[in-house]
């Protein structure tokens, strides 16, 4: 990944479909002078509880549907294009994107998954680490490939799965962890 030059920010969107902690962190994240990238954009395939943090932050918003995903994504690259994105990072966005779409983005997409991949990949991985009577969970930061969370890792965090946790309760404590390692993993890329 380039180099930071200057302090110019790389103009970044976050793509989400939940509750958007991780945007909400990643924004504050983006605040601060040492931070490589800038929030410019948010997206969105559905009318998620996130989207309320680009009203909060003053930050573009848009939905795309995917129900057609062709048009969504020519759509996304227009406004992408139009709003001098260079930088995409996906955070609980629900939608696979297609190969077309990646190798446009090629090495500038990344991902957070709640899991030590190449361990469970795609969902419930909390429900499966604990039934596997797995010692240890995780998050893994890592670029996104046209294979399911398959693309090269940039940070991982380990984190202890105990006899009193329940999936809810994992999730919290890997979100809490999700929270300091996804801002860690871009000041890697961009350092
Ligand atoms: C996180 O656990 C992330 O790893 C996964 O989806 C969840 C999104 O949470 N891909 P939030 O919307 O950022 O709160």
């Amino acid at each position: 990944m380039e180099k930071l030059t200057g302090l110019k920010k790389i103009k970044t969107a976050v793509f989400i479909s939940g509750t958007g902690s991780n945007l909400k962190n990643l924004i504050k994240f983006a605040k601060f002078k040492k931070s490589p990238i800038s929030i410019n954009l948010i997206i969105s395939n559905i009318k998620a509880k996130g989207l309320n943090y680009a009203d909060q932050f003053g930050i573009k918003k848009k939905i795309f549907s995917f129900k057609n995903i062709k048009t969504s994504e020519k759509n996304i690259l227009i406004l992408i294009k139009k709003e001098k994105i260079n930088f995409i990072c996906l955070a609980g966005f629900m939608k696979i994107l297609s190969k077309d779409f990646i190798k446009k983005f090629n090495g500038k997409i990344i991902n957070i998954h709640p899991s030590l991949l190449p361990k469970y990949k795609g969902l419930n991985t909390h429900e499966r680490a604990i039934k596997d009577k797995n010692k240890f969970t995780g998050c893994t930061v890592h670029y996104v490939s046209s294979k399911l969370d398959s693309g090269k890792i940039i940070l991982q965090r380990k984190i202890k799965i105990t006899s009193k946790d329940s999936p809810t309760s994992l999730a919290k404590k890997v979100l809490k962890q999700e929270h300091k390692f996804y801002p860690a993993a871009i000041m890697k890329i961009f350092n």
